[in-house]
């Protein structure tokens, strides 16, 4: 909600207060962000001061106001502020533009780069001035009550008659004062996507982000900033995430007057847009809220406006994917021979992964040409589209449409539209070139090829896969040419979403490299990470849950060995640990033995029966504090179900299982804990919560009795929550 008074603006949602204020001198100064305060009270947190930094600059004749240590709600270079700035722009005369405030919008609906069906409660818009240039600049705001959300991004409006560059421009600042802070991030390389690296913020500026063209596994877009005493329990912090699948940039500077500056947006470096006269340039929209409750809580208000707002709400389904059961070699019979196992076992969608098109024996060739190779599939996909209709199983199949190969028939009549400049060295990734996506012929040409293979084989599933990032770009700034790039992507991918409503579209890049609330506007999911084992998993899951519901990572049972790190694993971890969140498998199911035929078996009947809640489910990490040999989530379903997860890293020898504290339950309700060597009992959610649950004795180094819990090297085992109704 939005109340202006006088000249204070303040939002609140359910449990937070963001108060900003219209200074004397017409800036829009920041207040406050945090937990609810009274609004009477807000006019009390102006700073009061008469005596200036003795060094600092202030506004000529008010020795009051001081720049440099004054928390904005947007910052602009060469206007005094020495720390870093939020807006560059540039309109040919100079870099100096003077924003001031102009007027408050409200009750207009307000235009945004994604189309995500975001429902916010209220939008509006503080516009800036510049007295002296017909340049606009809208501080966009989007509030999302329930869900303790407020979105922010910017709009410039060039209303000159000549060309506005813009250098900068950050979807959102947030000015924080006192107190030591620890910035969180989320970040990683191909298969080890998303660990979380902490570091404590120290006096100057941390950058980090992606300038790969894509929101990349090194460095994904969400963040916490915590003081520096929280943890996922309790203590308060900030979260940030960006709708944005390019380059991207975090930026936190601390200052010596002890405070602290955070922004994130488009990434600057190579960063030039060209705003010709009479139009605008809308900035990707930033997500943040606020938890007092740990970093869970502020998890958990990102899940769920992540579920309502973003997410694309598409029926999920239990998939088999053929990637590591045969990689490239391929056939009709080999697939027919899946789908019938596929059936029996219960799977319902068969997704054919890379292989199935072109010339396609191996990663060098073929991008591009998007018909079926008829020596793999005689009857075409049409064939095996029917085959699957009989057995009762929707097909998947897998495409990288941005990508072309130089092998390719593509590039024989298009060699334009590849990102490969002939007269220079050639940079190159996978052997393969990225399509210049910012042309609609390049767009028109991959929807014609998709729909077609869509339509002809009944596809009810696509997977959409990016295996290489930029080198090359178009035309003259490489920051306004990665940006169209990714407004044509997003324009291909809502043309397919509006033309197929039952099409569902896995986001996959690599893996888990473009793992973002950009690709999630039109992908109901995303395919994690490319490394399946389930340690390694575990990190990834885990670093990913900060930010991102289990209604947006898929996971994968999948082999021991695993392909990805050769390491063992039993099956009913591989299946545990694959089952929280959008449950696959891609083993081949052909081979499998008996035990691991019934855990999967038995996984797709537990997942089929929760997953009508999977896209409200919730996941709490209980594990930091008491040791970090184990992972220990707690994943609700919905409020009376739940399960129970620990993973353990290492077995030890002669060791006490800790007690596990949960979080979020209903105090006054009676839950039933039951599973993995565990009797059923009852006991109070508040007694959960405060004292904890007591695991059963663990398997100790020498005796045991069927009854002991083996929880060994890698090893997950799950108990059942069950709220009983008094
Ligand atoms: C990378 C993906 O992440 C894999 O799952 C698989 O689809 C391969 N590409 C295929 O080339």
């Amino acid at each position: 909600m939005l109340t202006i008074k006088k000249d204070l603006f303040i939002i609140e949602t359910a449990n937070t207060t963001y108060a900003m204020r219209l200074t004397d001198h017409d800036d829009i100064q920041h207040l406050y962000y945090g937990k609810k305060l009274k609004k009477e009270d807000i006019k009390a947190l102006i700073p009061k001061r008469e005596l200036l930094l003795v060094n600092s600059l202030y506004m000529a004749g008010d020795v009051s106001y001081g720049i440099d240590d004054m928390s904005f709600e947007y910052s602009f270079a060469h206007r005094g502020d020495s720390r870093p700035s939020a807006c560059i722009l540039r309109d040919g005369d100079s870099e100096v533009f003077d924003f001031q405030f102009d007027k408050i919008i409200q009750h207009v609906k307000l235009d945004k780069m994604t189309a995500a069906s975001h429902d916010s409660d209220i939008d509006f818009t503080i516009q800036m001035k510049c007295p002296d240039k017909d340049i606009v600049l809208r501080l966009n705001f989007a509030v999302f009550y329930d869900s303790d959300v407020i979105t922010r991004w910017v709009e410039v409006v060039n209303n000159s008659d000549k060309n506005l560059s813009i250098e900068k421009l950050m979807s959102n600042q947030l000015d924080l004062k006192g107190g030591k802070y620890n910035l969180i991030t989320f970040d990683g390389a191909w298969a080890r996507e998303r660990y979380k690296t902490t570091k404590s913020i120290q006096y100057g500026t941390y950058n980090a982000g992606s300038l790969t063209g894509m929101s990349s596994p090194e460095c994904n877009p969400f963040f916490i900033v915590a003081k520096n005493n929280c943890d996922n329990m309790s203590g308060e912090c900030y979260a940030f995430n960006l709708v944005y699948s390019g380059s991207h940039k975090i930026c936190v500077h601390r200052d010596t007057f002890e405070g602290i500056r955070i922004m994130n947006g488009i990434q600057d470096e190579g960063f030039s847009y060209t705003l010709p006269p009479c139009q605008s340039f809308v900035s990707p929209e930033s997500v943040m809220t606020y938890s007092c409750k740990g970093m869970n809580g502020a998890s958990l208000n990102m899940h769920e406006f992540v579920q309502k707002n973003i997410a694309a709400q598409r029926q999920i389904p239990v998939m088999l994917n053929t990637w590591e059961a045969m990689y490239f070699d391929m056939s009709e019979d080999k697939i027919k021979e899946i789908v019938d196992k596929a059936a029996d076992m219960g799977f319902e969608t068969v997704v054919i992964d890379d292989g199935w098109f072109g010339e396609r024996n191996d990663d060098t060739t073929s991008l591009g040409d998007w018909f079926v190779n008829k020596d793999k599939f005689p009857q075409g996909i049409k064939g095996i589209g029917d085959y699957c209709r009989k057995k009762g199983i929707s097909l998947g199949i897998w495409f990288e449409p941005e990508m072309i190969s130089v092998s390719s028939k593509l590039y024989s009549s298009h060699p334009d539209w590849a990102l490969k400049n002939n007269d220079i060295r050639d940079i190159t990734g996978r052997g393969q070139y990225i399509l210049d996506m910012t042309k609609k012929e390049v767009r028109d040409y991959l929807y014609d090829a998709m729909s077609f293979v869509i339509e002809e084989g009944n596809i009810g599933y696509v997977k959409w896969d990016f295996n290489r990032r930029f080198a090359e770009i178009r035309g003259k700034s490489g920051g306004e040419y990665l940006h169209n790039y990714i407004l044509g992507l997003y324009e291909l991918l809502k043309r397919l979403n509006d033309n197929f409503p039952q099409l569902v579209i896995e986001g996959c890049a690599s893996g888990g490299g473009r793992f973002d609330l950009g690709i999630l506007c039109f992908c109901p999911f995303i395919w994690t990470s490319d490394n399946t084992n389930p340690l390694s998993r575990a990190y990834i899951q885990e670093g990913t849950s900060y930010g991102y519901p289990l209604s947006a990572m898929l996971n994968h049972v999948s082999a021991s060995p695993n392909h990805q790190t050769k390491r063992l694993c039993d099956i009913s971890t591989r299946s545990a640990v694959a089952m929280q969140g959008v449950f696959g498998c891609q083993e081949d199911i052909t081979k499998l033995d008996a035990k691991e035929e019934e855990s999967i078996v038995n996984a797709i009947k537990e997942y089929k029966s929760l997953r009508k809640y999977l896209s409200f489910a919730k996941i709490y990490r209980l594990g930091d504090g008491f040791d970090e040999n184990d992972f220990v989530w707690q994943i609700m379903y919905n409020d009376s179900e739940g399960r129970l997860l620990i993973y353990r890293k290492r077995f030890l020898p002669d060791y006490i299982n800790p007690v596990i504290r949960f979080y979020n339950l209903d105090r006054d309700a009676l839950y039933q804990i039951e599973g993995a060597g565990c009797k059923s009992f009852r006991v109070h959610g508040s007694t959960l919560e405060d004292y904890g649950f007591v695991m059963p004795q663990n398997y100790m180094g020498n005796n045991t009795s069927d009854d002991t819990t083996m929880l060994l090297d890698d090893t997950a085992v799950v108990y059942k929550l069950t709220k009983i109704n008094n």
